[in-house]
């Protein structure tokens, strides 16, 4: 495991202080109700563990993007009931996040109590960092612990300047993130292999970037396959192509073959004429996508290519899906490769928000080592970008 540098809960003495703590309990909502509450479910051993050493946890937390405006569907109440049930003990939801009725929620707290505080994006200092709504949230708290991994590539008020202005450490959610992504980043089992999906190259220029020369393996599936397809002189026929990803694309090729990174892209493809889930689809080769039809899945012979490969391997970082795997027809390879993956035996990482959709949807999470709570984070991370939110938090030496 790599050594996480900053300084963890573990090295707080938190008895009867107020502890704020910025968690990311951004969770998708649908006709209002939460949909998936695994960051709320993340963040729980973190929150435990401070109530139980006597503090007193004052949560912070956005919600969607209200722009520095009240969006009444986006209020944090719901997510403090949720909490509460998964916690198993009263979580107080409050309605404001800054000024006095704050701070009288705060002041009404006894130790191992547990407050969460109105979305933070309800003012627009949040995103902007300001420096005034940074001193109204740090007056609230005499101590900082940042567990919102999947926010810590944003430098805002509660992420990036509180950390500026009181005791800032980790929380448990961070560590862990850190620890496991940093350590397959940095001194992987061998194999290594990554799986990049997803539909566009200039998404992932960073990450195909950064993972090309470490990894044995790199699996490149999703719409930003036909980019490299392309490149390669096949023809894509209608499929969605990339192309001012051209460059890239011949940049990572030309990397991949000096680092002696195996670059895998699909042998065939699902096709169709059109993208809807009642469009009829064929499996074809790469060289045989019709002018008027669309890839819109990796087939079933790369799905058995990538598998062939994920078998043997060490390390798997996962990010991005192989296909639309939202629509029936094109949801095959991606669920292909999540078996894959699950079966593998290796150490599993999987990160982006439509991977762990994916995932998610398949029933398959609980068998992969590290699903991170991270979207844009984890690409961050994988990028190997420092991330500010974790760059502000106290150093262990
Ligand atoms: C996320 O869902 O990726 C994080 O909560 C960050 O949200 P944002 O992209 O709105 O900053």
């Amino acid at each position: 495991m790599a050594a996480f540098g900053k300084q963890t809960i573990r090295d707080l003495e938190v008895r009867g202080r107020r502890v704020l703590v910025r968690v990311d309990f951004n969770v998708p909502l649908g006709a209002g109700a939460i949909t998936d509450d695994t960051r709320i479910r993340a963040a729980v051993p973190t929150i435990r563990a401070l109530r139980e050493a006597g503090g007193r946890v004052i949560l912070i937390s956005h919600l969607g993007r209200p722009d520095g405006v009240v969006v009444e569907s986006l209020r944090l109440a719901p997510v403090a009931a949720r909490l509460a049930a998964r916690l198993g003990v009263p979580v107080h939801a409050v309605p404001e996040c800054v000024g006095p009725v704050a701070q009288a929620a705060v002041d009404a707290l006894h130790d191992g109590d547990v407050a969460l505080l109105e979305n933070v994006r309800f003012h627009a200092g949040e995103e902007s960092n300001d420096p005034g709504f940074v001193s109204a949230l740090a007056a609230l708290g005499d101590l900082y612990v940042n567990d919102a991994f999947g926010t810590a590539h944003r430098a805002h008020a509660s992420t990036e300047g509180i950390a500026r202005r009181l005791p800032a450490v980790a929380g448990l959610l961070m560590e862990r993130e850190i620890e496991i992504m940093g350590a397959a980043l940095a001194s992987p089992r061998r194999p290594f292999v990554a799986v990049v999906g997803g539909k566009k190259v200039s998404d992932k220029i960073g990450v195909l970037r950064n993972l090309v020369g470490r990894a044995d393996h790199l699996l490149v599936g999703g719409a930003m396959a036909n980019t490299f397809l392309k490149a390669q002189g096949h023809a894509t026929g209608a499929s969605y192509v990339e192309a001012t990803a051209a460059g890239v694309v011949g940049e990572i090729l030309a990397e991949a073959s000096r680092a002696g990174t195996h670059l895998e892209l699909p042998v065939d493809l699902v096709i169709a004429p059109r993208l809807g889930a009642d469009a009829p689809s064929r499996v074809v080769s790469v060289d045989g996508v019709p002018d008027d039809q669309m890839a819109l899945d990796i087939g079933p012979e790369t799905v058995a290519r990538f598998a062939e490969v994920l078998r043997g391997a060490g390390t798997i970082i996962w990010n991005g899906p192989m296909g639309v795997f939202e629509m029936a027809p094109f949801a095959a390879g991606t669920m292909g490769v999540a078996l894959a993956v699950a079966g593998s035996g290796a150490t599993t990482i999987v990160g982006g928000g439509d991977s762990v959709a994916a995932l998610e949807a398949s029933g398959l999470a609980d068998r992969i080592t590290h699903v991170s709570t991270g979207g844009g984070a984890s690409l961050e991370f994988l990028e190997g970008r420092e991330l500010p939110g974790i760059a502000a938090l106290r150093d262990r030496h």
